[in-house]
């Protein structure tokens, strides 16, 4: 039986502007994450808290986690508003601005891991518990519940050594949801996959013992198979998927990957199908259109272009 309802995880305020090259005013990313809330979005990663000369784009984190708006956002216990962490140092700065969600992430392969963190895989996991660890020992000290969402990139390949063995991404699967993650995303960083890649590569981490109700999907569409792998993903048992408004998205450390899997796409398929996500796909539309002249880019959102037309 499958689930009537997904949720999505909209990344376009983090994974969406940090590939970037220029700067994007603050209150366009404050307008931004105001404008996807309206549209009935319950889960928006807000930014990162990485190092400002790796990610020079989010270097506003505090800005962003300072402002009003978003303050009232954070205080909203139905709305889930992760941000991006690398280590105890982001973890801390997110906690002391009211984020009460944060999220790790670790490559499967080394040569992702050495150019996006600049350590080994499991130097990278290493650093994802210590994360977790004060995120529990912060929970055990009675303040809100800090929940721990994990990132495996590279599950097809990487970037510089090819193809990732399905026995490196259990492995980080299993030390993310052993170090207390309540789910793990995966992640085409490159966005090589296609569904058959991701009904093995899922059958193979079930086999594996991992429940699928803890895994998300987060696909990159450079071959331009994102929505395909997501509808993969969701018959595989999978309910919550990771996308970007109009399309937007990618990460300076993996060269040629394209944008994210739109969100207006994935709500226009689920809506078709009957299945709920809780947005609004006609709000949604006009936020991708706004974003996309915000920024000068083309809209990469193949329904939200469609819609806007007619
Ligand atoms: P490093 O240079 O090895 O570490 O970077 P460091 O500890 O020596 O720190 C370097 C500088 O950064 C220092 O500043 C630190 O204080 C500062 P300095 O003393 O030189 O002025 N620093 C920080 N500043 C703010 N917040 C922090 C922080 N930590 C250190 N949290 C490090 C190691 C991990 C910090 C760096 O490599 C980094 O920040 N990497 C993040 C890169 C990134 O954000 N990539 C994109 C996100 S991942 C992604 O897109 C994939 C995903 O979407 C899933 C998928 O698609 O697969 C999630
Ligand atoms: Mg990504």
């Amino acid at each position: 039986q499958q689930s009537s309802s997904v949720r999505i995880v909209e990344v376009g305020p983090r994974d969406g502007l940090q590939n970037i090259h220029d700067s994007v005013p603050t209150p366009t990313k404050l307008e931004l994450i105001r404008r996807l809330r309206e549209t009935g979005l319950s889960t928006i990663e807000l930014t990162s808290v990485v190092s400002p000369r790796a990610v020079p784009q989010l270097k506003d984190c505090r800005e962003i986690l300072r402002d009003t708006k978003v303050k009232n956002l954070l205080q909203n216990s139905r709305l889930r508003l992760p941000v991006l962490v690398p280590n105890e140092k982001g973890f801390k700065i997110a906690i002391e601005h009211g984020v009460r969600e944060v999220a790790v992430f670790v490559s499967a392969t080394e040569g992702f891991s050495k150019a996006n963190i600049n350590c080994t895989v499991q130097e990278g996991i290493e650093r994802a518990k210590r994360v977790a660890a004060l995120a529990s020992a912060t929970n055990g000290a009675g303040e809100s519940q800090i929940a721990v969402r994990g990132y495996v990139s590279c599950i097809f390949a990487d970037p510089f050594d090819g193809p990732t063995p399905h026995s490196a991404v259990l492995h980080c699967v299993q030390q993310l949801l052993q170090a207390g993650c309540y789910e793990i995303s995966l992640g085409d960083t490159l966005g090589v996959g296609s569904p058959s890649n991701v009904r093995n590569l899922l059958a193979y981490l079930k086999d594996n013992n991992i429940p699928l109700a803890r895994l998300a999907g987060h696909f990159h569409d450079t071959y331009g198979q994102a929505v395909a792998n997501v509808w993969e993903a969701y018959t595989c048992g999978l309910t919550v998927f990771d996308s970007s408004v109009s399309g937007l998205g990618g990460c300076p450390f993996a060269p040629g990957a394209k944008g994210n899997v739109a969100t207006e796409d994935l709500v226009y398929m689920f809506d078709n199908a009957g299945i709920s996500t809780g947005v609004d796909l006609a709000r949604l539309t006009e936020v991708g259109t706004w974003i996309s002249k915000q920024l000068s880019r083309t809209n990469s959102s193949r329904v939200g272009t469609a819609l806007m037309i007619k």
